[in-house]
């Protein structure tokens, strides 16, 4: 029987999660349909209910990750943390669970397929939305010395790194930035309108990794502008985007993927 899975979002015509879940289940030998479902405002669980009548599961992505966190019967300690889902799966009970791999996608992209380090290092993470709320938690575990938080809107900062309670994470202010962090992670949605967050020079130096949790067909804005400041190393998101997809893939199906090939096969088709 095919499994029918899919991705709620809006926008979600652009999305490649489609491609790289059946590029997942070809590899696993797993018949599957993924779709796209463009949701509207207020939709979201009268649209769920309806897909899980037949679906083993979904993919949410922006603006709903809040929305499923509310929709599900159960939800991981990840997602509770992150107050955001971005998988939901059924049990063999028939209980809608939520998870949230963004975290575990990010960190499993920069220490193993880029093989930068988090553990001991000083971290800025930029943003304060969705994004950045789904990623600390996962940031945190894997062991940096400290995380330093700056968000446009420095009050949202304070409430999120308050949530985590966890005195390495810290929302700071533009004034109180470091030389030269170790790894800079932009979790801001600047980019998506090709707008640059303003930031001082001095924060990237030769030896800071930089990731942009958004990809595109060429370097990013914000990994131009930390190129432009220093000889660093820049990343953008996309080995983010299928590491997550595998996590959630594991979820479904209890099948590791090789996560490697489908980053080079979306790189191709960018
Ligand atoms: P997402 O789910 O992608 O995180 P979001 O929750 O709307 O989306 O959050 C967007 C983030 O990008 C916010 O941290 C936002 O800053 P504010 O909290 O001040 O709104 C940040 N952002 C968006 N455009 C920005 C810009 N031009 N400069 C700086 N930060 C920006």
């Amino acid at each position: 029987m095919t499994a029918r899975l899919a991705v709620f979002g809006n926008p979600v015509e652009h999305s490649r999660s489609p491609l790289i879940h059946e590029a997942f289940g070809k590899q696993a030998g797993i018949d599957l349909h993924y779709e796209k479902v463009l949701v509207n405002d207020g939709d979201f669980e009268r649209e769920a209910s309806e897909f899980m009548k037949l679906g083993i599961g979904f993919n949410i992505t922006v603006p709903f990750k809040s929305a499923a966190w509310q929709f599900v019967d159960h939800c991981s300690d990840k997602a509770a943390q992150a107050q955001a889902v971005n998988t939901i799966s059924r049990d063999s009970r028939g209980i809608l669970t939520g998870d949230n791999t963004d975290g575990e996608g990010l960190v499993r992209d920069l220490v193993c397929n880029l093989g930068w380090e988090i553990e001991s290092k000083h971290l800025l993470v930029l943003g304060g939305g969705g994004a950045v709320s789904g990623v600390l938690g996962d940031l945190l575990e894997a062991g940096p010395s400290s995380i330093d938080l700056l968000n446009r809107t420095h009050e949202k900062a304070t409430i999120l790194a308050q949530r985590f309670g966890d005195p390495r994470l810290r929302s700071i202010e533009k004034n109180s930035l470091a030389a030269g962090y170790d790894l800079i992670i932009n979790g801001t949605s600047a980019g998506l309108s090709g707008e640059v967050v303003d930031l001082p020079a001095h924060i990237v130096g030769d030896q800071t990794c930089c990731y942009d949790m958004i990809y595109g067909d060429s370097t990013t804005s914000f990994n131009h502008w930390c190129l432009k400041q220093a000889s660093c190393q820049v990343s953008d998101g996309l080995g983010m985007l299928v590491e997550q997809a595998a996590l959630a893939f594991r979820i479904w199906f209890g099948i590791d993927v090789n996560s490697t090939r489908v980053i080079k096969l979306l790189r191709e088709q960018l």
